[in-house]
């Protein structure tokens, strides 16, 4: 089973990373094509380097332009390397342009398409990424749900259910098998000067919010009132595109500690110490909720409603006011919750699932 795994952004990396590990492990014939959708070191080479992950065969150097632009030129590359390399499958991962072009242009080949962290929904056609993960469940051969919750949705947009496999999320395998490593690779706190649960922690790059100054704006007032309430620092690592657009809107946050993007086993630490966490991230959600951290989304809506429902994630939109209330109806929790995102063997499953290992899979209750 020749497997080619397509990734282009940092939470493709990271969230790939177990399932390239067990390849790896395997001694599978895999290769790994990176689209170069994210290009800044600390969006994407500090990553392979931290979890120690093989080069990647093909760089298509995609890089940054309009949703068209950016998916066509990811495509195109794509479509290449497929017809020299014939893999039988393709792995993608969540749901970015690289995760669109990426089953497109197998999927169009007639080359089998397995979609990691399928099944999630936000019902917000505005969102780039809903359109993404619509599009890659319904060209899908693999669809690995994250979550129960995830397969019911699929089964409802009448994907059959032999397609389906519940792996958990790889997210919990990539914390589980990088939360020791990570603290003892350094201290970040130490290096900001920050004592455990006396600083917010805070991510924010979706476009909806950042692309728009009346949105990012009063999130940003929202964040700046927190410092003097609490007395407590607000730390952001920011988002390229966030940064451009801060200067785009010339936004001047003077309270909140800005730092440029964090490598992994950093940014670990800041969210496992956070006294809460404020974010727009998918993954930063997920993320939170496994770690015990208790988390604002700023948004309307989430696909990632399982965190909402084990208490650990609460949305609060981009207003103000609601912002400052739900950080208040949050800061009492401390944890404590349920894990809704498996048992960290996801990548394991992935593996053995496009492997046809079904004894393997039977015998140790592998799906749930
Ligand atoms: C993309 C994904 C989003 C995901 C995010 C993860 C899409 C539609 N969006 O958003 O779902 O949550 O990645 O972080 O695929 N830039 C750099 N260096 C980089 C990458 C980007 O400076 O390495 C800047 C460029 O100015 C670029 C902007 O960030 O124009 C946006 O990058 P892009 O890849 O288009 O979207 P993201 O906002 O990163
Ligand atoms: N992350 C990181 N450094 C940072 C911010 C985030 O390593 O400064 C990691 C975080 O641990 C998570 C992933 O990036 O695993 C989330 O990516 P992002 O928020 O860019 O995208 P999303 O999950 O929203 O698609």
């Amino acid at each position: 089973m020749k497997t080619a795994v397509v990734l282009g952004t940092r939470p493709e990396i990271i969230k790939m990373s177990p399932v390239i590990r067990e390849l790896q492990k395997q001694q599978a014939d895999y290769f790994i094509i990176h689209t170069g959708q994210h290009y800044s070191y600390n969006m994407d080479r500090v990553f392979f380097e931290q979890l120690k992950l093989p080069e990647a065969r093909y760089n298509l150097e995609a890089g940054s332009g309009t949703h068209g632009a950016q998916t066509a030129r990811i495509l195109a590359g794509l479509e290449k390397v497929l017809l020299s390399e014939k893999p039988d499958v393709v792995l993608v991962q969540g749901d970015t342009n690289t995760v669109l072009a990426g089953a497109l242009a197998a999927a169009k080949l007639h080359i089998q398409v397995g979609h990691v962290e399928a099944g999630l929904r936000s019902y917000d056609r505005n969102m780039p990424e809903e359109i993404n993960r619509i599009l890659t469940d319904h060209c899908s051969d693999y669809l690995f749900a994250p979550t129960e919750k995830a397969q019911t949705i699929l089964l409802g947009e009448g994907i059959p259910r032999d397609k389906i496999s519940v792996t958990g999320n790889t997210i919990l395998d990539a914390v589980q098998q990088n939360l020791e490593i990570a603290y003892a690779n350094g201290n970040i706190l130490n290096s900001l000067n920050l004592q455990p649960e006396s600083f917010f922690l805070v991510t924010l790059h979706r476009q909806e919010n950042v692309d728009d100054p009346a949105r990012f704006g009063s999130i940003l007032q929202a964040l700046d009132a927190m410092t003097s309430l609490y007395q407590l620092p607000v730390i952001y690592p920011i988002h390229p595109r966030s940064r451009k657009m801060l200067q785009e809107f010339n936004f001047q946050p003077r309270n909140l500690t800005l730092l440029d993007p964090v490598d992994f086993f950093g940014f670990l630490q800041l969210e496992k110490y956070a006294r809460l966490i404020l974010t727009d991230s998918g993954g930063v959600q997920e993320e939170s909720c496994i770690l015990g951290t208790p988390c604002v989304t700023l948004r309307d809506n989430t696909e990632r409603p399982e965190t909402l429902d084990v208490g650990a994630n609460i949305l609060a939109g981009t207003g103000r006011e609601k912002i400052l209330e739900c950080v208040s109806l949050m800061l009492p929790k401390n944890g404590g919750w349920q894990n809704p995102f498996g048992d960290g063997k996801a990548g394991e499953r992935i593996y053995l699932v496009i492997n046809d290992n079904w004894e393997t899979i039977i015998a140790s209750k592998y799906l749930y």
